[in-house]
């Protein structure tokens, strides 16, 4: 089988993986990395997004062996040991998520659209996050937390969170 070495969340993992192998699987099931949810296994929710190199990617979408010698961030390699990246702040804040399945891979998409464009109107954070399916709130909210989040982080310039301790 081949030997893949990948670094997930800052810490650098080598593994034997079938060629078959989604990335999503490699991350949830040998790694431990549940933080990253499978909504569908088809690339239409997002649920599953990570960061692949600093782009985002549907990990459903990636094989284990395509992402061989990356570097790859999930939802939870963003918090600074106890406090929350302002993205993550912003959506509990703004209450932008109801069952929580899609609030990974739209945080990782908020992120990523905010590299193009620090201060989004909230029709470009619509058409930001068109790769990623909320069932539960009708996105009002997460547009909110998404306007929220681009201006906590401009404000720390960095993106780390700065003033706000995970409750
Ligand atoms: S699980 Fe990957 S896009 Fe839905
Ligand atoms: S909060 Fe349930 S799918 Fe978005």
């Amino acid at each position: 089988m081949p030997r893949i070495t990948v670094t997930v969340d800052g810490i650098r993992h080598e593994a034997e993986v079938e060629p078959r192998l989604l990335l999503v699987h490699l991350l949830r099931d040998r790694l431990g990395k549940t933080g990253t949810p499978i909504g569908c296994d088809t690339s239409n929710c997002g649920s599953c997004t990570v960061m692949l190199d600093g782009l985002t990617a549907k990990s459903c979408s990636v094989l284990a062996v395509q992402a061989d010698g990356c570097d790859i961030v999930t939802v939870e390699g963003l918090a600074d040991g106890n406090r929350w990246h302002p993205m993550q702040t912003a959506f509990h804040e703004e209450h932008a998520l109801q069952c929580g399945y899609c609030t990974p891979g739209m945080i990782m998409a908020a992120i990523d659209l905010l590299k193009e464009n620090p201060d989004p109107s909230d029709e470009a954070i619509r058409d930001g996050l068109e790769g990623n399916l909320c069932r539960c709130t009708g996105y009002c909210n997460i547009v909110r937390a998404v306007r929220r989040g681009a201006q906590a982080m401009g404000e720390t310039k960095t993106g780390e969170a700065k003033e706000v301790t995970t409750p």
